[in-house]
């Protein structure tokens, strides 16, 4: 455990430390060798994931990252020698929000001196797909985000995540009336997509950087705990759990429609959709390769690995 309070250590503010993305930086700093201050916002510092950080050493500030907050956003920032941002689509499903919350949270780091930004971004799928794609709002605005930031002059590092293998706990598989659960996307069962342990393994990515001799201003990390089909992921399941799990190829309109009927708003159903498309013709790196993983503090989890340690009993009932 080496979150400390002692000044001389570099002040981390992380965006979202309650959440996955920033939990897993979180995590991943307090197993490094070296001390670390660190500063975690939430919207409400006296929930449970919240006092729990808290008692690891965490400095909880509550805040809600809104545009109409812009002056304390500004002010949380200050002292903080380097951040981890991440914007959270899933709470609006609004890209124009995405994009002026993403750009309020460059410009307070600008404001407050960083030597450095951990950006959580992602492709910008339009672009990549020569306009073919233009509904993947959550990506594209990240995107835009990450030009930003580059044209502002804050050094930037560009830190995307790759799928969640956690979405299989939260929904991904669905019951099918024969009594056997099946992973239903519009990709091809043999398309290669770059999965990511979140918990575990995002915030690998970010130590790595953070602890480079010299902040590595204008890289871009594509991380990926496996890069893995979906149905070998729905073979492994199988395998793992003793349930019968397939891989099925839908229409996007259908996997639309999946989504929708698992809680997903229209708007963000569609564009969850279309990113499938993506993935399956372009990549869901838009065909450029993975970071290497051979730097990190360790090897990122296997697929089977998840599987093995995950808690299935909702997910599979
Ligand atoms: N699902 C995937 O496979 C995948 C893959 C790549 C990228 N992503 C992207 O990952 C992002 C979400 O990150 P995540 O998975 O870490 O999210 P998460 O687990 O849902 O956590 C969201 C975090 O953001 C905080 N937060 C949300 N709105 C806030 C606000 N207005 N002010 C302050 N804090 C706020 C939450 O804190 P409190 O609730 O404590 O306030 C929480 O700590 C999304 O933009 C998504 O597009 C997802």
């Amino acid at each position: 455990m080496t979150i400390t309070q002692a000044t001389s250590a570099p002040l981390i503010a992380v965006v979202g430390a309650t959440g996955l993305q920033g939990g897993s930086v979180i995590k991943a700093l307090s197993e490094s060798g070296k001390p670390y201050r660190i500063r975690g916002f939430t919207r409400d510092a006296t929930k449970a994931a919240a006092e729990a950080l808290k008692k690891q050493g965490v400095e909880m500030v509550t805040l809600n990252l809104v545009v109409e907050n812009k002056e304390e956003v500004y002010k949380a920032f200050a002292g903080a020698d380097y951040a981890f941002l991440v914007t959270s689509f899933q709470e609006h499903y609004s890209k124009e929000r995405e994009i002026s919350e993403g750009k309020m949270l460059i410009d307070a780091t600008k404001a407050a001196g960083v030597k450095g930004v951990v950006w959580s971004g992602l492709s910008n799928v339009a672009k990549l797909s020569g306009g073919k794609y233009t509904n993947v709002t959550n990506f594209d605005g990240k995107a835009l985000v990450t030009e930003y930031g580059r044209a502002s002059g804050v050094p930037l590092v560009d830190v995307q995540a790759g799928l969640y293998y956690a979405g299989f706990l939260k929904g991904l598989l669905v019951k099918q009336p024969d009594g056997t659960y099946a992973i239903s996307w519009a990709t091809k069962p043999t398309t290669v997509i770059s999965m990511i342990d979140v918990e575990n393994d995002f915030g690998l990515y970010v130590r790595w950087v953070l602890e480079m001799p010299v902040f590595p201003d204008g890289l871009e990390v594509r991380t990926s705990s496996e890069n893995i089909t979906p149905e070998e992921m729905a073979r492994q399941i199988s395998e793992g759990t003793g349930k019968t799990v397939v891989f099925k190829q839908i229409s996007v309109e259908e996997t639309a429609q999946l989504l929708v009927s698992l809680g997903y708003p229209p708007a963000g159903a569609a564009e969850i959709a279309e990113e499938f498309l993506f993935f399956d013709e372009f990549g869901f790196y838009g065909g450029a390769e993975t970071t290497s993983t051979e730097g990190l503090a360790r090897p990122t989890r296997t697929f089977a690995e998840f599987v093995k340690g995950a808690d299935w009993s909702k997910a599979l009932v």
